[in-house]
């Protein structure tokens, strides 16, 4: 398998850096901001978003919950917790949400400068980075895959190109895509915490989650194709050398104001 490596000049991350973060500030869709945070709450069964905010409360309720909650239901619940601990995966925070999509967003515009990729960004959530893609970079073939429901009919309001599918068995062909992201998605904190609440040897079940995923993003790659993947380099790189022998590249971007744990960018040979 061979592997390329991205050489990305100072000059040009920085060039790169400064034009993506314009063009992410500048994407504002008015489906965002129309009672935006209430739709929210409302999608998963409450009246208002402060109502959902406090019935979820997940330092100390969702805990709870979680122990005694079966397994596939525990992924649905850390992605409350994602909501509430971060308070920043919310399409009506996007001024501030927006950049989370930096790092994947330089690297799409360093590795693919001359086209226009065909794409999946695993658990996309709401799929706002898709509708940005769609809208305002004029991608036609690229879409976010979740398999949170309440997610997916969000999705759907506000118009982002959302399917409902398991990172585990994409519905895709093989060869598929020209890209694969994942941000937010494998690392530690977001997995690791179902398995130490539940008290299963860490990681196990938790590597073969990663193994199973990874398996799927290689198939659906095109010969050529790239996986990019961004706060997931510590976690994961043990993995993605299992299949591709070797790391192609790490890009670590530390700006003044915003600093990133690290993005990382591996061709299919
Ligand atoms: C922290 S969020 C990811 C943030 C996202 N990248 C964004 O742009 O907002 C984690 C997401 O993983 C999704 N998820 C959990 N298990 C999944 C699976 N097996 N397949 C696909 N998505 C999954 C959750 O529903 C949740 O939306």
């Amino acid at each position: 398998m061979s592997i390329q490596a991205v050489n990305a000049a100072p000059s040009l991350c920085n060039k790169v850096f400064l034009e993506a973060t314009r063009d992410l500030r500048r994407f504002r869709p008015s489906s965002f901001y129309a009672n935006s945070a209430d739709e929210i709450g409302q999608a998963q069964g409450y009246i208002n978003f402060d109502e959902f905010r406090q019935a979820h409360d997940f330092r100390r309720e969702t805990i709870k919950f979680l122990l005694n909650t079966p397994k596939e239901e525990a992924v649905r619940t850390a992605l409350l917790q994602d909501l509430f601990d971060a308070h920043l995966f919310t399409p009506m925070n996007y001024q501030i949400y927006h950049q989370t999509f930096i790092p994947i967003e330089m690297a799409r515009r360093i590795v693919f400068p001359d086209i226009k990729p065909a794409g999946i960004q695993l658990a996309s959530n709401w799929g706002v980075y898709p509708l940005f893609l769609k809208e305002q970079m004029g991608l036609t073939d690229f879409y976010g895959i979740d398999v949170d429901k309440a997610a997916i009919a969000y999705a759907e309001k506000i118009g982002a190109p959302v399917i409902e599918a398991d990172a585990r068995s994409l519905p895709f062909p093989a060869e598929r895509f020209d890209l694969v992201f994942s941000s937010h998605f494998l690392d530690c904190s977001y997995f690791g915490f179902i398995n130490s609440v539940k008290g299963l040897s860490w990681g196990e079940e938790f590597i073969n989650f990663r193994l199973d995923v990874m398996r799927e993003v290689y198939r659906v790659l095109r010969p050529g194709g790239w996986f990019i993947t961004q706060t997931e380099v510590v976690s994961c790189q043990d993995l993605i050398s299992s299949w591709t022998g070797t790391i192609a590249q790490v890009m670590t971007f530390n700006f003044e104001s915003i600093k990133f744990d690290g993005l990382f960018a591996v061709q299919k040979g």
